[in-house]
C-alpha cells in the first residue's frame, strides 16, 4: 500500500503533497495525501475546486523515471483508474455503471455521470530546479476530487456538477473507492513505464469518451472552433476534425472541450 498522509482539513492536498515532497527527502515517493476538506482546492485553468466535506479529496506524488515531457500522460492513466474503481464498486453494489452510456469521460479527464461532472483530476510538475524533490529527477502530483456524498453544490455549478451518491442513490464509502483506485493505478502504471505511451488503454478509454464522434467546441487562450472529436492518440490528445476540414491534435494544456450546446452536449 501506497503510504498516506491524512488529514480532517487542509488547504489543498496537491500544495500538501508539494510541501511534503521538499522536506529534504524524509518522505519517499510514492505517497497519498487525502484530506475530508479543503479551504483552497485547486481545479485546472487557475479555477477552484469547491471542497466542503463529503467529496474524496487525495493527491498522488510520485518520482516517475521517464522523461518529465511524458508525465502529463498519467492525468489520463489516473482517469481510467478511478472510471475502473467506480465501475467495479458500483457493481459490487449490483448497479450498472455504465447503463446507456450516462457514466463517462469527458476530454480530458472530467469523469460525468448523467451529464454531470463527478470527478476532476490536476496534475502538476515539480521541476528539480523549482525545489528540491524527494528522490531522482522531477514529482508529480495527480490530484483528484471525486464527488462522492455531496447533497449540495453552489448555485452557479448545480447545472454542471452532481455526486455519485446523489445520483445513485447509495452513500459511497470513500476508503473502499479509494483502496480500488490504488490498486488500478499501480497496475495501469507499472505498464506505462515500461511503454510510455497510452496505447495500452487507449480503447478503453475511447469507448467511455463522451465527446467521441460528437461535434464539440474547443476553447483556446486565443480563440474557439467547431469541430468533429474522433479519440485520442497515443499521448492522449484529442484528434479533431475543423469544419474546414483540417485535422487537429489537441493538446490539453491551456484547452477545454464543451459540447455545442453546454458542458457535455
Ligand atoms: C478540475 O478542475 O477538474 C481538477 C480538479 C482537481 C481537484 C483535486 S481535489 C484534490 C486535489 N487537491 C486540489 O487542490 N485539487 C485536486
Amino acid at each position: 500500500m501506497i503510504p498516506r498522509y491524512v488529514y480532517e482539513e487542509i488547504d489543498s492536498t496537491n500544495l500538501e503533497a508539494l510541501r511534503l515532497a521538499k522536506t529534504g527527502g524524509a518522505i519517499k515517493a510514492p505517497f497519498l495525501v487525502c484530506a475530508k476538506k479543503q479551504t483552497d482546492g485547486r481545479g485546472r485553468s487557475g479555477r477552484t475546486w469547491l471542497s466542503d466535506e463529503g467529496g474524496l479529496f487525495f493527491s498522488l506524488y510520485l518520482s516517475p523515471r521517464f522523461e518529465a515531457d511524458k508525465a502529463s500522460m498519467l492525468t489520463i492513466v489516473m482517469v481510467m483508474a478511478v472510471a475502473k474503481a467506480i465501475k467495479r464498486y458500483l457493481s459490487e453494489q449490483s448497479l450498472q455503471a455504465d447503463a446507456s452510456c450516462e457514466f463517462a469521460i469527458k476530454w480530458p479527464n472530467d469523469i460525468i455521470l448523467n451529464k454531470k461532472k463527478v470527478v476532476g483530476i490536476l496534475t502538476t510538475l515539480q521541476l528539480p530546479e523549482q525545489d528540491e524533490v524527494a528522490g531522482n529527477g522531477y514529482g508529480v502530483v495527480i490530484g483528484v476530487g471525486i464527488n462522492t456524498n455531496q447533497t449540495n453544490f453552489a448555485e452557479e455549478l448545480a447545472d454542471k456538477a452532481t455526486s455519485i451518491s446523489s445520483e445513485i442513490g447509495i452513500s459511497i464509502l470513500d476508503e473502499i473507492l479509494l483502496k480500488y483506485i490504488e490498486e488500478y493505478f499501480v497496475q495501469e502504471y507499472t505498464t506505462f513505464e515500461k511503454e510510455q505511451t497510452l496505447s495500452f488503454l487507449k480503447e478503453d478509454y475511447e469507448a467511455m469518451l463522451v465527446n467521441a464522434g460528437k461535434q464539440v467546441r474547443v476553447l483556446e487562450p486565443t480563440g474557439e472552433y467547431l469541430a468533429v472529436a474522433k479519440g485520442i492518440n497515443d499521448k492522449g490528445h484529442l484528434l479533431v476534425t475543423k469544419e474546414s476540414g483540417e485535422y487537429v491534435e489537441v493538446y490539453a494544456g491551456e484547452v477545454s472541450v464543451r459540447g455545442i450546446y453546454g458542458y457535455v452536449d
